[in-house]
């Protein structure tokens, strides 16, 4: 599947939706584009958070033989636009009226040079706490509210057999764990200091010591490293019970509602301890590649306009977990947790507290993500590193990356 060039009317699509309830939500699109008498070539790469779909993309791109669009979002965008890997969608938003569709906080990352290079489908909040409420009534407990709460709870759980939280052991889910905590013991101008300007004064601040100690905590009472890793195995243990909380973007909600547990009923969704603030966002998008042929030329089209058609993005974000980017969709389509995104979202957009996720690349680039990620990584499943040495190795490995 994936080596083959496309034909006149095929449309070939890198993603890294892989689970099953993003499978769900991709079918959405897979059935409009058919309908339209296209005929969908999937380009799958397993691994959540999509480092490794932009290797295998690299790869095909210097071969120069690019799908005809890929699932490529936040800083990376601009990078590529410059580079001119990238071709522009802007005619389609302009006849279609993005710019009152759109929220203001979100449109510039989606242009280069005035032109839409990008179209978006949704707006996932990184920053939920996902909580099964049975353990905590079992040991007759409330759900925490802090940090500190969680770390006092979570012995509780352990002694009557429970994890307390659900995580897979990739570097990028160790990593959201590291966001919320910073957010919510530091707030958000910490947090766009340290993940968004990389001020290194900030990144190697007794603030970010503080940030690893409570971390350092956390990483006691962690599942052991998992044998397949995945986020969604850790949201499948959280709805049966297994564990307690998972700390996930609100595709996990796609995950409980394909396996028919009621999000906001059977799972509460509560914001991450502390963050009740401030909203982490990453925004999913499609860009398009530079195309040979006139017909590849209108498939593109018709997929951009598609992506941000009302209809689709009502049926692909239900299914998904996340919230349309339009913002003329009504919430009443969607389960409360949905609306609960949607109303954090303009609360924050007014606070100016909306902030884009380091972790699901919206803040900084891949380079530096990645020197994040290896320090992160390497503190979880490392006891003796401690807060002090942790942050050291993070200033150093951020200033070295950019
Ligand atoms: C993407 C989501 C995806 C998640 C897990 C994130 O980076 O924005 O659409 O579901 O990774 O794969």
């Amino acid at each position: 599947m994936p080596w083959l060039t496309a034909c006149a009317d095929d449309l070939e699509v890198l993603h890294w939706w892989t689970s099953a309830g993003e499978q769900k939500a991709l079918s959405e699109l897979q059935i409009r584009m058919n309908d339209k008498n296209l005929e969908w070539q999937d380009f799958a790469i397993i691994g959540g958070g999509g480092s490794e779909a932009i290797n295998v993309l690299k790869s095909r791109i210097i071969s120069g033989n690019p799908p005809t669009a890929a699932q490529i979002k936040g800083t990376t965008i601009k990078k590529w636009s410059k580079l001119n890997l990238i071709a522009d969608v802007d005619q389609v938003a302009r006849d279609n009226d993005w710019d009152n569709l759109l929220p203001d906080t979100l449109k510039s990352s989606l242009q280069f040079n005035g032109k839409y290079v990008a179209a978006p489908l949704n707006i996932h909040r990184i920053n939920w706490m996902w909580v099964n409420p049975e353990p905590f009534s079992d040991i007759n407990q409330p759900i925490p509210q802090t940090w500190q709460q969680l770390i006092d709870v979570a012995p509780l759980l352990q002694k009557k057999g429970y994890q307390p939280l659900a995580l897979g052991s990739e570097d990028w889910q160790y990593s959201t764990l590291f966001e919320d905590v910073l957010l919510g013991t530091q707030g958000a101008d910490f947090y766009r200091k340290a993940l968004v300007d990389l001020d290194d004064q900030a990144l190697s601040s007794q603030k970010m010591v503080a940030v690893f100690n409570v971390l350092a905590q956390i990483r006691k009472i962690l599942p052991a490293v998992s044998t397949d890793g995945k986020w969604d195995t850790a949201t499948r243990q959280l709805m049966a019970g297994k564990a307690a909380i998972q700390f996930s973007g609100d595709w996990a909600k796609g995950e409980m509602d394909f396996y028919g547990s009621k999000p906001g009923v059977d799972i509460l969704c509560l914001p991450a301890p502390q963050n009740s603030d401030a909203y982490i966002y990453t925004v999913d998008t499609m860009v398009m590649f530079p195309s040979t042929t006139l017909r590849q030329k209108q498939i593109q089209v018709k997929f951009a306009q598609t992506l941000m058609d009302a209809d689709f993005q009502v049926a692909f974000n239900q299914k998904k977990g996340s919230i349309p980017i339009r913002q003329d969709i009504s919430p009443e389509a969607f389960d409360q947790c949905a609306q609960a995104s949607m109303a954090a979202f303009k609360n924050s957009a007014e606070k100016a507290t909306l902030l884009p996720s380091m972790v699901h690349s919206m803040a900084v680039d891949e380079r530096v993500q990645r020197s994040f990620f290896e320090v992160l990584d390497y503190f979880f499943k490392h006891l003796d590193i401690d807060a002090e040495q942790a942050t050291k190795q993070l200033a150093t490995a951020v200033k070295a990356s950019h």
